[in-house]
């Protein structure tokens, strides 16, 4: 199987480990075991618990404990509507092995998380983008999307909260979708890994508005547990058998160990995402500040999300800028070539806060010598 590079993985393996401070980041800063068990109050019962767990494949889709408790972040679903995978990453490309292939069409609202795109067309599939763009506030014109279907389409595409620009989708735009959807009888997958660090109040899912909505998402962002590499996907019982045979060839079970520590912090959501909920709301008003009194920056705010889309105003290709960035000031943004838009940089904003100023205050310095 051929399939195209991923733009922003490739851009984090060459620089990760070089800058001084990272803003490509998108996970809301990451827990240690230590803090997850001190906020879980499991501090002296974890070892007790790792020593007598028996090494096996354990519970194949996940265990029920797990799954119930993932289940339970949802309005209408139960333990038997849950896979657990790795991570979101895991998530969606199992649901694209299972409904994608050769004469199949995807329509895929973008800029998104770049499987989206690519994975489908890997399988064979025709995609078509859909572009968002600043103007409209990075929120879908849902004609275009109704003209971009056919009967052909068996998938409809999305990141939401959405992966770069930080827009929300409420549930009224989330109503026009399914509409959408259901006048070509397609799935809709909706990844929703940023869910939990919206700026206002949750929006619902689509797996509770549609009955072929299909929900991904993981302990890696909100949850501050990237280490896990834990994740889900929540759909109809038929639709998770479909990704089970290919789950089969891939994964057979994740790790006992992950599947521990992943309910260990869903057990205590409230206490973790309130925690995320703090670091993403006050970054969000510092990195809101320093955009109002930048004069080469600006931006949509975002609603939601860990990741703002903006412009700056400096005559190089968005590439170049975050080299040159990289060199002169040890700030990593990413790209927006790295996600397929240019114009813009990706800044993530949900590290410890002390980052975020340090890092955007050399910016500024650095944009003021820019012509
Ligand atoms: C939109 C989106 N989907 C999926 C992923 C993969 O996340 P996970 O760590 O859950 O595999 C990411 C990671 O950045 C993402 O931004």
């Amino acid at each position: 199987m051929k399939i195209k590079p991923f733009g922003v993985e490739q851009w984090m393996n060459a620089w990760e480990t070089k800058c001084e401070l990272n803003l490509a980041e998108t996970c809301v800063a990451s827990l240690t075991l230590a803090e997850l068990m001190q906020i879980a109050g499991t501090t002296q019962q974890m070892p007790a618990d790792l020593a007598a767990m028996q090494m096996t494949y354990g519970e194949i889709r996940g265990s029920t404990r797990l799954r119930g408790l993932v289940a339970g972040m949802f309005e209408g679903q139960g333990a038997e509507n849950v896979l657990i995978t790795h991570g979101t990453i895991g998530a969606n490309h199992m649901v694209y092995q299972a409904l994608v292939g050769n004469n199949d069409h995807v329509v895929a609202i973008t800029p998104t998380y770049q499987q989206h795109t690519a994975i489908p067309r890997s399988l064979g599939a025709e995609v078509t983008e859909v572009a968002l763009s600043e103007d409209q506030n990075w929120l879908p014109n849902w004609d275009v999307v109704a003209a971009a279907v056919t009967p052909a389409t068996n998938v409809i595409a999305l990141t939401n909260p959405n992966n770069p620009t930080g827009a929300l989708i409420g549930r009224e735009g989330l109503e026009r979708i399914t509409e959408i959807a259901r006048s070509v009888d397609a799935w809709v997958l909706c990844d929703e890994v940023y869910r939990g660090t919206e700026q206002g109040g949750p929006v619902p899912s689509i797996v509770d508005m549609y009955d072929k909505g299909i929900s991904t998402g993981s302990t890696s962002k909100a949850f501050s547990l990237a280490g896990l590499r834990l994740g889900w996907i929540i759909g109809r019982e038929s639709l998770l058998d479909a990704c089970e045979i290919h789950r089969d060839y891939t994964t057979i079970s994740v790790g006992m160990v992950d599947d521990y520590f992943a309910a260990m912090a869903i057990e205590v959501k409230t206490e973790v995402l309130g925690r995320s909920r703090k670091i993403t709301r006050g970054n969000l008003a510092l990195l809101d500040d320093w955009v109002k009194q930048e004069p080469k920056a600006r931006y949509v705010k975002p609603q939601a999300g860990t990741t703002a889309f903006v412009a700056l105003d400096v005559a190089m290709a968005s590439y170049d800028q975050c080299v040159a960035l990289l060199q002169e000031t040890g700030v990593m943004f990413t790209p927006g070539s790295a996600l397929g838009f240019e114009g813009y940089v990706r800044i993530g904003f949900a590290c410890y806060p002390d980052v975020l100023k340090e890092g955007l205050a050399r910016v500024s310095v650095w944009l003021a010598k820019q012509s």
